[in-house]
């Protein structure tokens, strides 16, 4: 059984102290948060320190970084390592996100060697992959995501990849109030687990949760998640709305157990 998790990515969003005043509101509409699901929230990384302290160390909120870089300190200006994260208390942080690939030239080689270093530094990844519209009107999505997986997943043994989690995320979906179709989602998470399954091995394709991510909202989560297939979301916009948010948590339990 793979537990469901839910994570909000909050990209380029809220200052730090904004940041803490909504973490601080996110708790309070999460306090009886449900126990069968994993909760998780990607502030900026100026943001990490006051969600973590207006989070607490019991919070039902895990804290996740939306990158990282590969070496662990030096002459690297700008970057932010495995290590430093670890150290600001995130237990998990997206990989390869579709806005670093095609804004700041992420591709496959670096995204392994990111993947390695949060392997190296227990911290446990979440790797976007997906295609563009070109690309699924060409026909080739199952292609895409087969080469994404295969160039950022191959090589790696067994036992660092128990702690991956994948999150397929159409491009054309992203941002665009166009989610896919639970449909497409169902084949495109198919796909992606009949590669990992080849890649890694049958077990761990068992295993690994597979997340959708694409204009997830409260509207279509619950279709969404109606799928054994779909093992939670990887939330954007929606996710900058504690309500919203919220109501996403709860939609995607299956107790339902909290009032929001
Ligand atoms: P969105 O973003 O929910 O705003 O479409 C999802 C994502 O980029 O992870």
């Amino acid at each position: 059984m793979r537990t469901r998790l839910i994570a909000g990515n909050w990209k380029m969003n809220k200052t730090a102290s904004e940041a803490a005043t909504f973490a601080a509101e996110l708790s309070r509409h999460l306090s009886k948060a449900p126990t069968d699901i994993e909760l998780v929230v990607a502030p900026p990384f100026t943001a990490l320190e006051s969600v973590r302290r207006v989070l607490g160390p019991a919070s039902p909120i895990q804290l996740g970084a939306q990158n990282l870089f590969w070496e662990t300190q030096g002459a690297y200006t700008g970057e932010i390592s495995a290590p430093m994260l670890k150290d600001l208390g995130c237990r998990y942080v997206i990989l390869g996100h579709s806005e670093r690939r095609t804004l700041f030239g992420e591709r496959g080689d670096g995204i392994r060697k990111k993947l390695q270093a949060a392997f190296t530094h227990g911290l446990r990844p979440i790797l976007c992959i997906g295609e563009s519209l070109a690309q699924r009107e060409a026909g080739s999505t199952d292609e895409v995501l087969a080469q994404q997986i295969h160039e950022s997943l191959s090589g790696f043994t067994a036992e660092p990849l128990e702690s991956l989690t994948v999150a397929y995320e159409p491009i054309w979906a992203i941002g665009t109030g166009r989610s896919a179709t639970t449909e497409q989602a169902v084949t495109a998470h198919q796909t992606i687990r009949a590669v990992l399954a080849t890649t890694a091995s049958p077990s761990i394709a068992e295993r690994t949760r597979i997340l959708y991510g694409g204009s997830v909202t409260t509207q279509n989560i619950a279709a969404l998640l109606s799928s054994d297939q779909i093992d939670g979301a990887l939330i954007g916009g929606a996710c900058l709305d504690a309500t919203s948010f919220a109501t996403i948590v709860k939609l995607a339990s299956t107790t339902r157990s909290i009032g929001v």
